[in-house]
């Protein structure tokens, strides 16, 4: 079975009730490909909101979640609520909160470990900073953080999680990465499961690429053999969403 197309659309912390609905309505009333996975991820206030107005067949995804089952945890959101309000999703390692909130890799790990163990797939996402790039250890930085992940999972929890490959010098820049460099670092992380997790799980876990996609370059990305699709930030918000979502077929 060929890896299913995988499209996520991280809102990050924009958008009111108003200006969701209707991204969730225009995506709704798009038409996109039956053969791609598409998940939207709205602020945690929102997630309510977004997963009864969107249909059905988009998945919905928290943008973190916290490691610990309940209690005295001011601002965090369990993996038993975000499942109780039919969330199956949830992001988590994103760089701006490895970066801005100083998520470490140990507490990555945790949370893609208790978010599986509670029933959520998981959206974990890695990547290097520029100077790591221009230091040469961009598959040294990736290899450690998968490496904290594959620390505290089953070889069958893999199942449940996506690798997203988020360079961080490509975020939000317009700075896309190359083909060939997302290609370079998708066929590393799968070599990685290969040898570190099974072959099944090399075979079958999708590594998506985040990091300035747009509708202009979607295309050319999603031919690369070990790109799976895409994280989209702020095109995600725009009606190019419905093209990025698309660009497989
Ligand atoms: P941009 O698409 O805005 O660069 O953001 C990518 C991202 O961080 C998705 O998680």
């Amino acid at each position: 079975m060929p890896r299913k197309f995988f499209v996520g659309g991280n809102f990050k912390m924009n958008g009111v009730a108003d200006s969701l609905s209707s991204i969730v309505a225009n995506l709704n009333a798009a038409q996109v490909d039956p053969n791609t996975e598409v998940v939207i991820a709205p602020p945690s206030l929102y997630l309510l909101l977004v997963r009864q107005l969107a249909d059905p067949k988009f998945a919905v995804s928290a943008q973190n979640v916290f490691d610990k089952p309940n209690g005295a945890f001011t601002g965090e959101v369990s993996v038993e609520q975000l499942r109780d309000a039919k969330i199956d999703w949830t992001i988590v390692g994103h760089s701006e909160r490895r970066t801005i909130l100083k998520e470490d890799d140990d507490f990555v790990a945790r949370k893609t470990k208790a978010a599986i163990e509670g029933g959520l797939n998981v959206i974990l996402c890695i990547g290097e900073s520029l100077e790591d790039r221009e230091a040469d250890k961009t598959l040294d930085v990736v290899t450690r953080q998968l490496n904290a992940v594959a620390g505290v999972l089953s070889k069958e929890q893999w199942a449940k999680v996506v690798i997203a490959y988020e360079p961080i010098w490509a975020i939000g820049t317009g700075k896309v990465a190359t083909t060939q460099q997302a290609q370079e670092v998708h066929a590393t992380i799968r070599k990685w499961l290969a040898d570190k997790i099974s072959p099944e799980a090399s075979d079958n876990t999708r590594v998506i690429y985040g990091g300035s996609v747009s509708e202009k370059n979607c295309r050319d990305l999603a031919k690369e053999p070990d790109v799976d699709g895409f994280l989209v930030g702020g095109a995600s918000l725009k009606p190019a969403f419905v093209d990025i979502i698309n660009s497989n077929i």
